[in-house]
């Protein structure tokens, strides 16, 4: 007996008003659709079946890369019901199979296993249930005098005293292969949407004499789903909330938790502090008593123990070594690998750079495509000019180099150990031995030289 997996995701979701499909829009910038399928991962026996249809093209091409993943096209959508039929030759009858809904995201892996548990042969179909305060715009969950489920009505169909029911259907369900097929033959849109409903398989499984098994979620945020951007940020906060609840019990010390944003994973050493507005995305790594100041972006990323990075600082795919010193306002770029005790200062950009232990970058300077030594010094406003309009070339500098302020080094250029560089100087050759090496134009003063006068208008 295995578990197949099919996640329905073939709904339009106007209410967006995006042209990207509903379960491409993101949630801590994944798409609603990957978090679905990342759970249903933790579940499926084999492949994962998604019913795709409004956009199908464009979710089929972002997870081309999931080799697991079984796209089937619902060409029209005539209901969930008939959405699940598509799946027909992707399990078998001795399986048992879940259905999840795209666009519900956050449905935890136990509560789809406590799902899973109830079904058995006297029990061949479960369903996961909550009570809503609001239960409009659901099917809701119909029980006899023994609180045994009989049905599910939805909204449009149900009666006035049907609508008074707070347990609602949150759409998620297990079900034996065989039955599910034999139930979905005998599906009908005779309802007041024309529409198969999946739902109507809750009164038939009742009327082959089996009963219905009912589970329920830990908490709300489980089983919402997404219809409209309102509903997107909603569980966005909400999602945001829990990663950050996640955090201070790993230990982080977090200024205000509503005011970090985590889009990806985000793995933590002890003692690590994040200050306000700070943004992780992708997968980003703090050792040890690293702190984060506010206001900073920060992209896969690894930053090792003991870093510090100051205010309104952007690092994207760097690695820093321990006991740093980055910002206010520095931007690190892709390929930049630090050493230990590096500084980094305000207004510095480097890019597809190493920069030894000790090394030191601290005012309004780029460095890219650059291979630096330890203890270097670079002064402010240096740059160095890798690119040519066409290639990119390589700077290289030795320990101890000392690049004087405003300094240009024009790659491909070598700098050898203990190099010094007088300030304001362009070197565009490799500089072999130590010593002070400048390029400066010789200083002039013009005495006859006067200010210019603004000119007089000629009539007043
Ligand atoms: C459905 C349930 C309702 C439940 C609610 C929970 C039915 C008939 N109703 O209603 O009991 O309370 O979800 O949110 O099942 N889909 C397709 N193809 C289709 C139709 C839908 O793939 O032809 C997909 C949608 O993309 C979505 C899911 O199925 O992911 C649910 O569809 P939706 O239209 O939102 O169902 P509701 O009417 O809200
Ligand atoms: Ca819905």
């Amino acid at each position: 007996m295995s578990i197949q997996v099919i996640i329905l995701a073939a709904g339009k979701g106007s209410r967006m008003r995006s042209k990207l499909p509903k379960v491409l829009q993101p949630l801590a910038a994944i798409p609603l659709l990957e978090h679905v399928i990342k759970l249903a991962k933790t579940l499926a026996t084999d492949k994962i079946s998604t019913v795709v249809g409004h956009g199908a093209e464009l979710v089929k091409e972002v997870f081309a890369k999931h080799d697991y993943l079984i796209f089937i096209e619902q060409t029209q959508q005539l209901g969930t019901g008939h959405a699940v039929m598509q799946a027909d030759e992707h399990y078998a009858d001795d399986d048992t199979v879940l259905i999840l809904y795209g666009d519900v995201p956050l449905t935890k892996p136990t509560t789809l296993q406590n799902l899973l548990d109830l079904v058995s042969d006297s029990h061949p179909l479960s369903i996961l249930t909550i009570s809503l305060a609001d239960s409009t715009g659901y099917g809701r969950i119909i029980r006899d005098s023994n609180n045994k489920v009989i049905a599910i009505v939805e909204e449009k169909d149900a009666t006035l005293e049907q609508k008074q029911v707070k347990e609602v259907n949150t759409g998620i369900m297990a079900v034996k292969g065989f039955y599910l097929r034999s139930w979905l033959a005998k599906l009908s849109c005779d309802n007041a949407q024309d529409e198969y409903y999946l739902t109507d398989i809750i009164a038939m499984c009742v009327a082959d004499g089996l009963q219905v098994a009912t589970a329920k979620p830990s908490g709300e945020i489980e089983v919402l789903g997404v219809n409209n951007k309102q509903q997107l940020q909603d569980l966005e906060r909400d999602f945001q909330q829990q990663l950050a609840t996640g955090l201070m019990e790993q230990g982080v010390t977090l200024i205000d938790a509503d005011r970090v944003d985590i889009r990806g994973e985000l793995e933590v050493g002890t003692d690590v502090l994040i200050d306000v507005n700070t943004i992780f995305e992708g997968k980003v790594t703090l050792g040890d008593n690293v702190t984060i100041g506010s206001h900073c972006y920060i992209r896969n990323t690894e930053i090792a123990s003991g870093t510090v990075v100051e205010p309104f600082s952007h690092i994207d795919g760097a690695m820093l070594g321990k006991d740093c010193q980055i910002g206010p306002y520095a931007r690190i770029r892709p390929d930049t690998n630090l050493d230990d005790n590096v500084k980094i200062g305000n207004f510095v950009e480097t890019k597809k750079t190493n920069i030894g232990k000790g090394s030191k970058v601290n005012h309004l300077s780029y460095v890219g495509d650059t291979i630096m030594g330890k203890d270097c010094n670079i002064g402010a406003g240096t740059i160095t000019c890798n690119y040519d309009g066409v290639n990119k070339h390589q700077t290289v500098l030795g320990d101890k180099v000392f690049v004087g302020s405003a300094s240009q080094l024009i790659a491909p250029v070598n700098l050898t150990d203990n190099v010094t560089i007088g300030a304001g100087s362009t070197i565009a050759k490799n500089v072999t031995e130590e010593g002070l090496t400048l390029s400066r134009a010789k200083q002039i003063s013009i005495r006859s030289w006067k200010k210019p006068v603004k000119e007089q208008p000629l009539i007043k």
